[in-house]
């Protein structure tokens, strides 16, 4: 099975990109193929409203950084996203790439992908109390549920969890890879 993922964070080295990347090594373990994209490191324009994707049954036209990505999702058993909270929100950017999907609505609101892709999200934030940006969490998953993706997890990392080696919470990402 493939799994895509799209890691939302500028560190690369923080809490939310390290356990997105514990997820994936458990799946390489379980001997899934992984594919990577960080979203701080690529040209996402956000959804241009031009409705070509439902006059033409299409993916997104936009000619930028996420053309390969819609091939590679198309061919996915799985999706993990991951992103810090900013401003009580899932990041900017990745709200970009979320409104992008809108292509994989048809113009009747049919889902134009196959259902049933593992959906995983990795998120991290400040605030210790780990339930409090839920809703929040909730509808940013919820854009990717509505194109017949099944959620496996939602990981909320807070500024007291340890996401060091062996943490109780690397070990629960490792394990969602691992049972992907
Ligand atoms: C611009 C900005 C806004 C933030 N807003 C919030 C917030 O509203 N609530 C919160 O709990 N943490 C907030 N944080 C803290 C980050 O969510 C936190 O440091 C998180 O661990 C970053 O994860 P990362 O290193 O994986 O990107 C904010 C951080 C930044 C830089």
């Amino acid at each position: 099975m493939k799994v895509v993922a799209m890691l939302g964070s500028p560190h690369t080295e923080g809490p939310s990109s390290t356990l997105a990347r514990e997820v994936l090594r458990g799946a390489q373990d379980a001997g899934h193929e992984v594919v990577v994209y960080e979203v701080n490191e690529m040209n996402v324009r956000g959804c241009q409203g031009c409705r070509y994707c439902k006059d033409n049954n299409a993916d997104c036209i936009v000619e930028d950084d996420l053309q390969p990505y819609w091939e590679q999702l198309h061919s996915a058993g799985a999706l993990v996203v991951s992103a810090p909270n900013y401003a009580a929100q899932v990041c900017g950017p990745m709200i970009t790439y979320m409104n992008r999907h809108y292509c994989l609505l048809d113009a009747d609101w049919n889902v134009r992908i196959h259902p049933g892709i593992k959906l995983v999200g990795v998120f991290s934030q400040g605030r210790p109390d780990a339930e409090a940006y839920l809703p929040q969490y909730n509808w940013f998953l919820g854009d990717f549920q509505n194109r017949d993706m099944v959620l496996v997890d939602t990981i909320v990392h807070t500024r007291e969890l340890s996401y060091a080696p062996g943490s109780p919470l690397m070990e629960r990402a490792y394990q969602v890879g691992r049972n992907l």
